[in-house]
């Protein structure tokens, strides 16, 4: 395939303001207690993490709309979470549900509540009003009854700087496959480009938006003798960077002692593999120079198409949700 001058002129395809609209795991479900109310950057905004009277987490935006007070200093009360600062209180769904003082709720008074969901030992939110596809899950031929799994966060040697899309643009990068990572020649065969994900093949790679992507039969084309299956997910948190999560699945075999002790060695090898390739990126793409255009060549078709598909993909900022959650959009 021939590269189109368009398509050689830039790796940098957005200048527009805000976040791809995804779903991001922020957090591994063992992180959040009850009563706790735990404060994180993300995208270009900060959020808190808080599970109501029933245990369901809620990501909510993180400031006050009083006078502007951190919530994740507050207090949940019941369902809901208490400012520190003078005591509003805040619903599940945003709204402020009651000032302490009696005085009258102001009509802006809602915090963004967003779309949540707990799945996979992560917590997730979804950086938009609505989402626009399911969560991401292990690939439907994957039986999670058959196999043993863990989630974790990657214990990266220094904070990844990078955006989803920086991140997310390495699985298309196949000269760095081979070149930086020491794979064999990795042949996607076709891609699918769809509207909210990209299958490579068979489904056997599924990336869904900028945030997540699951892999079934890794193990074969790492050169494991086993059946072993990731959900990988992630998500910009500004001060601490680009935090990656792993599920990491391996078959359980007969069910016997020896295969399950084997399916635990799997999972302990995916863990160090997963780890050891992240870690090559690192370093690479916090120093990218995103100042200068790349010039890609025939063999970066994967990037040059990956480029079309976030320049493409719905974007929204802090700003923008935080208008839309006071108007009560
Ligand atoms: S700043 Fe939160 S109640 Fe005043
Ligand atoms: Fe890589």
């Amino acid at each position: 395939m021939v590269v189109k001058s368009s398509q050689r002129s830039t790796f940098r395809p957005i200048d527009d303001e805000g976040y791809p609209q995804c779903w991001y795991a922020l957090i591994l479900s063992e992180e959040l207690g009850a009563n706790q109310i735990i404060g994180r950057d993300l995208c270009d905004g900060r959020v808190i993490i808080y599970r109501d009277s029933a245990g369901k987490a809620h990501v909510m935006s993180r400031y006050c709309k009083h006078l502007g007070a951190d919530l994740s200093l507050g207090e949940v009360v019941k369902d809901d979470v208490r400012c520190a600062f003078h005591h509003w209180q805040y619903g599940p769904d945003g709204v402020c549900s009651k000032i302490a003082t009696g005085d009258k709720i102001p009509e802006r008074a809602r915090l963004i509540s967003f779309p949540t969901e707990e799945k996979w030992g992560l917590i997730w939110a979804f950086w938009g009003a609505e989402p626009l596809y399911d969560l991401p899950s292990f690939h439907p031929s994957v039986d999670l009854d058959q196999f043993i799994w863990k989630a974790y966060e990657i214990p990266l040697k220094e904070k990844l700087q990078t955006e989803p899309w920086i991140f997310g643009a390495n699985a298309f990068d196949f000269q760095h496959l081979k070149a930086l990572h020491g794979l064999a020649d990795v042949d996607p065969g076709t891609i699918a480009w769809n509207q909210y994900d990209i299958q490579y093949g068979s489904g056997a790679i599924i990336f869904y938006g900028m945030g997540a992507s699951s892999s079934h039969g890794e193990g074969i084309w790492i050169g494991l003798d086993w059946d072993t299956a990731y959900l990988s997910a992630g998500a910009p948190m500004g001060r601490d960077g680009m935090k990656i999560f792993m599920v990491e699945a391996a078959s359980k075999g007969d069910g016997s002692e020896k295969d399950l002790k084997k399916a635990e060695s799997m999972l302990d090898h995916m863990h160090n593999y997963h780890t050891d390739v992240i870690d090559q990126d690192v370093d690479i793409l916090n120093t990218l120079n995103l100042d200068e255009p790349g010039l890609l060549v025939e063999s970066d078709w994967g990037i040059a198409r990956y480029l079309k598909y976030v320049k493409d993909y719905p974007r929204i900022s802090m700003a923008e949700l935080v208008g839309m959650a006071e108007r009560g959009a």
